[in-house]
């Protein structure tokens, strides 16, 4: 089994380049199924939840090549397949992302109920209420979601109940061919969105209002293939960005766009960070002690679920209490308990999370429980007493491309390791 071991306590301060956002190229991929012919994502991370689509999207029947480490080169002409399965589902529920392409190729697709994940049900009923808005007829069979749309799918009015990321991406995927207009009101606003919606209109699309609460999509016959680059990680430069928190030296970020980041660099400033925001890149660092700030999660333009974690980790030390509330997963804070382990004093009240600043972080043993919260919790390492072993890192991976290689560029004293055996049971 592998870990990651950091020795807290050195200066980590430098600049790192981010790679384009999982939650975007994952979609982007799935896009891919709509435009049969050979389209080609550059800048898309190198990470397993990457691999995984890839894999969804070759059981499918599509062929991907990759050039460079960082682009792929799709081919969905033989897509012939609509089904899939659980074994890749259940690795990664954002799989579900070819529900609306399927729909829209072929008017029928066979996806695997997700289950539950690590931090929450992650339900997908709104998914479903919005596709039969659309037409779309569904049965559950075996743990499977059948869906098919007898008399294609047609335009109509649909209002989410909240403004779920993954229901606005299957709707607007879903209704790229539909007959008529599609209006998504209270659709999601992450630029991740506004993303896929960019990439579909390069394709030949007639998306309007990616990025507002109203996207308006009107039906076109087809989608032809095109080379669209992925947008930066706001996340993954958020982790970087509040390492410098933690570290008290300047990091630089480059590859996003600062604004992607809106409320997350305000509070940084709030906490007594200066941010120094440019195009394309963000400097962070921090001017004396860190002051307690009760941070909420929200879908954008609020605070991103995908940053509480390691905001999380940076209030553990700032000088007072605050309070976070975690309003989009339950069982998202499910890292607090190991971050408690390292000496932070975290209490969980239901959603609420009361973070008492404590003057130091010690080194252990903890496991990584999700994405986020290993992240944060290699953050915590890197200021702890002594040394800190995280394992379960293959949550890591998931989502950050050679997180170790960055922090080491950085000048963190950091190495990903293979524990015996023994080791491992104790871990
Ligand atoms: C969520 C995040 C997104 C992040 C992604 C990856 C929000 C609003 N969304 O997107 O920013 O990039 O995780 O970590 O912050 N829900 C239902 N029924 C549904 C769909 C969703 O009840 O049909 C609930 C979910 O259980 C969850 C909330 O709505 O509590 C947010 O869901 P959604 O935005 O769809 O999640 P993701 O697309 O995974």
């Amino acid at each position: 089994m592998e870990v990651i071991q950091i020795e807290g306590g050195y200066p980590v301060t430098g600049e790192v380049t981010v790679e384009g956002a999982k939650n975007s190229a994952l979609k982007l991929m799935a896009a891919t199924i709509m435009a049969p012919g050979t389209t080609t994502l550059t800048n898309v991370p190198n990470i397993s939840d990457v691999h995984v689509m890839g894999k969804v999207l070759k059981r499918l029947g599509a062929t991907i090549k990759v050039r460079d480490t960082h682009t792929l080169v799709i081919d969905t002409s033989n897509v012939d397949k609509w089904e899939t399965p659980y074994e890749l589902v259940a690795q990664m529920r954002a799989s579900t992302a070819v529900l609306g392409p399927l729909l829209a190729r072929f008017g029928k697709a066979i996806v695997a109920m997700p289950g539950g994940c690590n931090i929450g049900a992650r339900k997908i009923d709104m998914h479903i209420l919005g596709l039969e808005a659309l037409g779309v007829k569904f049965e559950i069979d075996h743990g499977n979601i059948h869906a098919s749309a007898p008399d294609g799918i047609k335009g109509a009015m649909v209002t989410l109940e909240f403004a779920s990321v993954g229901a606005t991406e299957n709707l607007m995927m879903a209704s790229v061919f539909a007959k008529g207009t599609t209006t998504i009101d209270n659709a999601a606003r992450e630029p991740e969105i506004v993303d896929l919606a960019n990439m579909l209109n390069e394709m030949g699309a007639s998306i309007k209002g990616a990025g507002s609460p109203i996207i308006e999509v009107e039906g076109v016959k087809e989608l032809h293939p095109v080379e669209h680059a992925v947008v930066g990680d706001r996340i993954e430069a958020g982790t970087f960005l509040a390492m410098a928190g933690l570290t008290k030296d300047p990091i630089t970020v480059r590859g996003f766009e600062p604004q992607h980041l809106g409320l997350v660099l305000r509070k940084y400033e709030e906490m007594g960070m200066k941010v120094e925001r440019g195009s394309r890149c963000c400097t962070v660092s921090r001017m004396g002690s860190l002051r307690p700030v009760d941070i909420q999660t929200l879908p954008y333009p609020g605070f991103p679920t995908d940053m509480q974690a390691q905001t999380m980790c940076v209030l553990a030390l700032a000088e007072g209490t605050c309070i976070i509330t975690e309003n989009i997963f339950e069982n998202r804070f499910m890292f607090a308990s190991e971050l408690n382990r390292m000496g932070a004093d975290i209490k969980i009240e239901g959603h609420h999370a009361i973070v008492h600043g404590v003057k130091t972080l010690q080194g252990a043993q903890v496991k990584s429980p999700d994405l986020r919260g290993g992240a944060a919790l290699v953050m915590a390492g890197l200021v702890a007493e002594g040394t800190t072993t995280v394992s379960a890192i293959h949550h890591i991976d998931r989502g950050y491309e050679r997180f170790v290689d960055k922090l080491q560029s950085l000048g963190a004293h950091v190495v990903r390791k293979t524990i015996e055996a023994d080791d491992e049971d104790f871990l």
